[in-house]
């Protein structure tokens, strides 16, 4: 799917307040994710840390739970917004996360404006999908 400026610039701005709520008390590295739907809605997810460090949940995992939730699950893209250059990219654990709902843009950004594109077939090429589960 082509994603024009327009979408982009609000799928951006919603990852990046979403980021402002973000909890990482921890590693005080702010993340933000805004996940666009089909229908044009936009469903945002943050990092949310643990003094367990090892549950923090990452800010795409988080929006794409929000959105099962919430009854939807096929995404036209996600964004994710973070303060580093070059953007932060997603960790292994997201990228099979992403994966499991198909293949969809990546935008990655800053809070400098920096923008990058991906997919999810790019970021993780040969990701373990449902359909092998079957295959013995
Ligand atoms: N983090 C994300 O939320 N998304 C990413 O793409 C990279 C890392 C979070 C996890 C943790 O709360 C903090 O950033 C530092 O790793």
């Amino acid at each position: 799917m082509e994603l024009s400026e327009q979408i982009i610039d609000r799928l951006v701005a919603a990852a990046t307040a979403a980021r402002e709520r973000a909890y990482a008390p921890y590693s005080n590295f702010a993340v933000g994710a805004a996940l666009l739907l089909p229908d044009g809605r936009i469903i945002p997810g943050c990092n949310v840390e643990n003094a367990s460090y090892g549950l923090a949940i990452c800010a795409e995992r988080s929006a794409v739970s929000a959105a099962i939730a919430s009854g939807v699950q096929r995404f036209d893209a996600i964004a994710v917004v973070a303060d580093c250059s070059p953007p932060a990219s997603p960790c292994g654990a997201c990228r099979q996360v992403l994966s499991e709902f198909g293949d969809f843009p990546v935008v990655l950004a800053n809070l400098a404006g920096e923008r990058e594109l991906a997919s999810v077939r790019d970021l993780l090429p040969g990701a373990f999908h449902g359909q092998l589960l079957t295959r013995r």
